[in-house]
């Protein structure tokens, strides 16, 4: 199966971006991380890291076309603001686990409202980079389930 990964504004700058918050782990790393996770299940891992809404919007409307199974995204601030990134998930109906390597609860007040995660399959938030292999793992469990 095809398993899209898309991250939203500034998280190209991790590793030296806020590391007491986000970590010290690279994009590239994480991604790599996952990216071999994924083959050694047999399935494929796609990317994109955009500080544009529009490119993400894009990208989510041709991953329908090309029968991605499955999206994890990490919006970054747009999950505070973004109604015209949620409404392009829900128009290709791919299922995706959002997800947060803070834990945005436990920060200001204008993080605590998400306009994902109402339409999300999970949630994952303040687990680090290793919130993104759990959605991995869970989104590999729900694609194998369902080819069965
Ligand atoms: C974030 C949390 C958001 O509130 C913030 O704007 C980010 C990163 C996270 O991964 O913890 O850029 O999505």
């Amino acid at each position: 199966a095809s398993i899209l990964v898309l991250n939203g504004p500034n998280l190209n700058l991790l590793g030296t971006r806020e590391p007491g918050v986000y970590g010290v782990a690279t994009l590239e790393q994480i991604v790599q991380t996952l990216r071999e996770q994924a083959a050694a299940s047999g399935h494929h891992l796609l990317n994109l890291q955009s500080n544009a809404e529009h490119e993400l919007i894009e990208r989510i409307h041709a991953a329908r076309d090309e029968a991605i199974d499955f999206i994890l995204i990490n919006p970054a601030a747009f999950t505070h603001t973004s109604v015209a990134i949620r409404d392009a998930l829900l128009a290709v109906s791919i299922p995706f686990i959002e997800v947060h390597l803070s834990n945005v609860h436990k920060r200001e007040p204008f993080r605590h409202h998400s306009y994902f995660s109402d339409v999300a399959v999970g949630v994952i938030c303040g687990l680090g980079a290793r919130g993104y292999q759990l959605a991995l793992d869970a989104a590999i469990h729900l694609i194998e389930q369902t080819e069965q």
